[in-house]
């Protein structure tokens, strides 16, 4: 694969700050965003009060650990602007995340926040790889999902031509990334395989396709995949982070040069991770819930946002920036089977360890009696599909699990094509537990 990391002298100067530098612009920052929501947001005002602190109660970073949380059901319960912080008149956009329940979180950008959206996305874009000239194909949606805008403005502010191609239609993708020649993809990571899958059925060789660099995130990936998807395609495979509450994709990207966890945008974002029971505030380096503040947001100021991300931070490497580990999965998504907990990332990684398997798969949970039962759903690859090979694989893959995650799952090695394929963020788990 080719070289392909930016050179110093191509970054922007906070890139190469020390960290002493950048802490003090976010105390400056954080100071300025406390405010800002306290003046502004009745819910941050009435909660600040109700726990006796003040935006002036901030001397050192680590102060921020007097205030309150703010998570979803918030935004939920001021649906929709209720906790914006500019007139609506100012907001220029609005994107929603639809949840799984009820009402969306519609979150709003003044002309401010979308210019330090773009600016952060084609620094997310140059950290993998991309470069001014270079041909983008943006498959994340476009709609309310901040995943294709947020590409798309990232790559026209970094200097690209942009394809904005959004989700579906898997054989005209292949078509448009052999006659556009893009250098970059920018695409869920599942739906990058449902792309390779099509490489392949029209008879075509992936590593001779224009693609050199793979933007992949909104779900979790493990390093597994990024092997992968690194070896089909002869691409680098980087990953990106962010959530629509805080801004979208570009809170935080990895390093093509390193690869070694995602360097968040601190001088845009304090992160922080804590206990998710307690609340707690942790030290670098143990794992726990990620929990973002704003620093320079208008429209939509989150003062320490529980994401439910689990994951930890890690010193600096390629920038002086802190990292975050690649994200284990939601707290929401972790299965709790018979006292062990599994996430979807364990059984991804085991899958792709298994020879004859396809990287695709769906977990299926159900009652037994009075005890969970996990169903682990994957397929055959179109070389390993007779019955014999399904049946080593299935042996291969239920051992796997049970020696590592210590749990029994029943597994099923379908056809190929029998696991149900995503056009954007991959539905890995099916919770049947509930049902009859
Ligand atoms: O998924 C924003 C995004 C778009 C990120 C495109 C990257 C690329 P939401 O729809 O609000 O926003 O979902 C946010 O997705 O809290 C994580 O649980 C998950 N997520 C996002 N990026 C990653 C990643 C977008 N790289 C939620 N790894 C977040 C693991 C991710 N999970």
């Amino acid at each position: 694969m080719k070289d392909l990391a930016p050179k110093p002298e191509e970054l922007e100067p906070i890139e190469t700050a020390s960290v002493d530098e950048i802490r003090a612009l976010q105390l400056e920052r954080l100071r300025w965003s406390l405010r800002h929501a306290y003046e502004n947001v009745p819910l941050y005002r009435q909660r600040f009060d109700s726990r006796g602190v003040h935006p002036d109660d901030l001397k050192q970073l680590s102060d921020l650990s007097l205030f309150p949380f703010t998570t979803k059901a918030d935004l939920r319960d001021s649906y929709p602007f209720g906790m914006f912080a500019v007139p609506r008149e100012r907001i220029l956009r609005l994107h929603a995340s639809s949840g799984t329940t009820g009402k969306p979180t519609v979150v709003g950008y003044t002309r401010k926040d979308l210019d330090t959206w773009a600016d952060l996305m084609a620094r997310s874009l140059r950290a993998s790889g991309t470069r001014p000239g270079d041909v983008v194909h943006v498959a994340y949606g476009y709609g309310l999902f901040t995943g294709g805008l947020g590409a798309h403005y990232g790559a026209e502010r970094l200097g690209c031509t942009v394809v904005p191609v959004s989700g579906g239609m898997t054989p005209r993708q292949v078509t448009l990334i052999e006659d556009f020649r893009p250098s970059t993809i920018m695409v869920t990571p599942s739906y990058m395989l449902n792309i390779l899958e099509e490489y392949q059925k029209q008879g075509l060789d992936p590593r001779e396709s224009p693609l050199r660099v793979g933007i992949f995130g909104a779900e979790p990936w493990t390093n597994a995949m990024r092997a992968e998807v690194e070896q089909a395609f002869d691409m680098h495979a980087v990953d990106i982070y962010g959530l629509s509450e805080i801004m979208g994709p570009g809170v935080a990207n990895e390093c093509i040069e390193t690869k070694d966890g995602l360097h968040v945008w601190e001088d845009h974002f304090f992160p922080e991770i804590i206990d998710p029971e307690t609340g707690e505030t942790l030290p670098d380096g143990e794992l726990g819930e990620l929990v973002f503040t704003t620093l320079t947001k208008e429209g939509l100021p989150m003062i320490r946002y529980r994401t439910r991300d689990l994951t930890r931070l890690l010193p600096g490497t390629a920038r002086p920036m802190r990292r975050m580990e690649k994200i284990t999965g939601r707290s929401d998504d972790m299965i709790i089977l018979r006292g062990v907990n599994v996430f979807p990332t364990q059984i991804e990684e085991l899958l792709l360890a298994t020879p004859g398997l396809a990287p695709h798969f769906q977990i299926e949970l159900h009652k037994r009696g009075r005890m969970d039962a996990m169903c682990v759903m994957v397929e055959a690859v179109p070389a390993r599909a007779e019955e014999s090979a399904r049946e080593a694989a299935r042996r291969t893959l239920a051992k796997k699990v049970k020696d590592t995650v210590g749990v029994s799952v029943e597994v099923i090695v379908g056809v190929p094509g029998s696991v149900p394929r995503s056009q954007g963020k991959a539905v890995r788990v099916i919770d049947n537990r509930n049902r009859g």
